[in-house]
């Protein structure tokens, strides 16, 4: 046995996400079902917990001179949150649409007349690389305040070779310089590029050909915008089959404005998630959840700041056994906000969740969307040492005390950061 690293007493609550079944993320009564211990611990080595439990548990001998303690002082214990759906890597910013959308535009009228996503493509492809790298570690400073700890990062502001192949190089730099785990995400498929305007099968066939052959072992995932005035379904399958075969994992922007269908053909396809699902209606929903793997990722402040006002039927999803992951969507258009509680907090609001089962959206199932569930998303000895010291002493007010942070210590693989 070897002396702890680091060592964090007296929590009030220790919520550890953990005691629901293995091997599938968490759906129906089992979002709720997680272990919370009281007046505990939580001790680790290096960057890996080794021991967690009741205080009265603790084996002293092994906090030495060495060890770092914090002192929870009766306050909640958590996981890091997994933030698992942001567009990152970006330059620019469109403040200015702001004032079009508050005057009754919509965002595909927007896009329609050459702004939107696009207005960032031209912005992006005009920065410079370490401009686009200073951005997103300010960005990622900014999510590890707020107690995220692994960050999914998007390309699909370049829609040409060499700028999506440096979206995607920047989100893996800026991950290996800053305290924090970043999983990028290729989404070259996000709008049809405009120098292949009207032409979205020939835009795939060059994305397949060209660019996806260039990311294997660079991007864990590919994602593709399934939407009036982006791709169709058939295209959207055909690309991500090919996408498949070619070793990553799927995800899809699906049923964000119209229900068309995307999250149930990409569930199907075996999809790690369907990220919106807005409009997803009954039938597909059931097909998702048939999969029992695929995690609808949830993303509430998008309806708010779109001015939409149809929020996904979080409430319905989970009775139909839907696992459910909660996510900012952090981005340009659609959501400029990092504060991921802000968006658990949204979830109960206007989706039916409870503060529970919130939590394990931020956090577990989260790290399902991502294919890390063994290494994140809950405090179980084996796992990455990904800890918060909040300020509340009960997780019950998390999503109560509306827009604060209530972080006070962020651990990353076991190092207490300063933020
Ligand atoms: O997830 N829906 C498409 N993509 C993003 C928004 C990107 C943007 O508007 O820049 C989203 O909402
Ligand atoms: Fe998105």
């Amino acid at each position: 046995l070897v002396a702890y690293s680091l060592l964090i007493r007296n929590c009030g609550q220790l919520l550890t996400l953990a005691g629901g079944p293995a091997g599938r993320p968490l759906a129906g009564a089992d979002l709720a079902n997680w272990l919370v211990l009281e007046n505990a611990f939580v001790a680790c080595e290096n960057s890996r917990i080794v021991a967690l439990g009741p205080m009265h548990e603790l084996n002293e001998s092994l906090v030495t001179a060495a060890t770092r303690v914090l002192d929870a002082q009766g306050q909640v214990v958590m996981p890091g949150l997994v933030e698992c759906h942001t567009h990152l890597v970006f330059a620019g910013n469109r403040a200015p649409e702001f004032q079009r959308k508050l005057q009754g535009e919509s965002y595909l009228d927007i896009l329609a007349s050459g702004g939107g996503i696009l207005s960032t493509v031209r912005a992006t492809r005009a920065a410079a690389e370490a401009e686009l790298l200073a951005n997103a570690r300010h960005h990622l400073q900014g999510f590890r305040r707020y107690g995220v700890t692994t960050v999914e990062a998007k390309s699909g502001y370049g829609l040409d070779k060499d700028t999506e192949l440096r979206l995607v190089r920047v989100a893996r730099q800026a991950g290996q310089q800053e305290a924090m785990r970043v999983v990028p995400t290729f989404l070259g498929a996000h709008v049809v590029a405009p120098e292949y305007q009207g032409r979205p099968a020939a835009y795939l066939d060059f994305l397949v050909e060209q660019v996806l052959p260039a990311l294997q072992g660079e991007a864990e995932f590919v994602d593709i915008f399934c939407e009036q005035g982006a791709f169709s379904v058939p295209d959207a399958r055909r690309y991500l089959q090919r996408a498949q075969e070619l070793g990553f994992g799927l995800k899809i922007h699906a049923e964000q404005l119209h229900d068309l269908g995307g999250c149930a053909m990409a569930a199907e396809l075996g999809a790690a998630s369907v990220d919106h699902c807005d409009y997803l209606n009954p039938a597909d929903a059931a097909r998702v959840a048939a999969t029992g793997q695929t995690v609808a990722v949830l993303l509430p402040l998008v309806p708010l700041f779109l001015r939409q006002e149809q929020y996904a039927p979080g409430r319905e999803l989970i009775a139909q056994g839907v696992p459910v992951a909660v996510s900012t969507d952090f981005n340009p258009g659609s959501c400029p906000s990092k504060n991921l509680w802000l968006a658990l907090s949204m979830a109960c609001l206007k989706m039916g969740f409870t503060p529970k089962e919130a939590i394990a959206a931020g956090t577990l199932n989260a790290a399902w969307a991502l294919n890390l569930a063994a290494e994140i998303g809950s405090l179980e000895v084996g796992k990455q040492a990904d800890i918060l010291v909040l300020n509340v002493p009960d997780y019950q007010e998390i999503p109560y005390w509306l827009g604060e942070n209530p972080v006070r210590h962020v651990v990353v693989a076991g190092q207490v950061q300063v933020v």
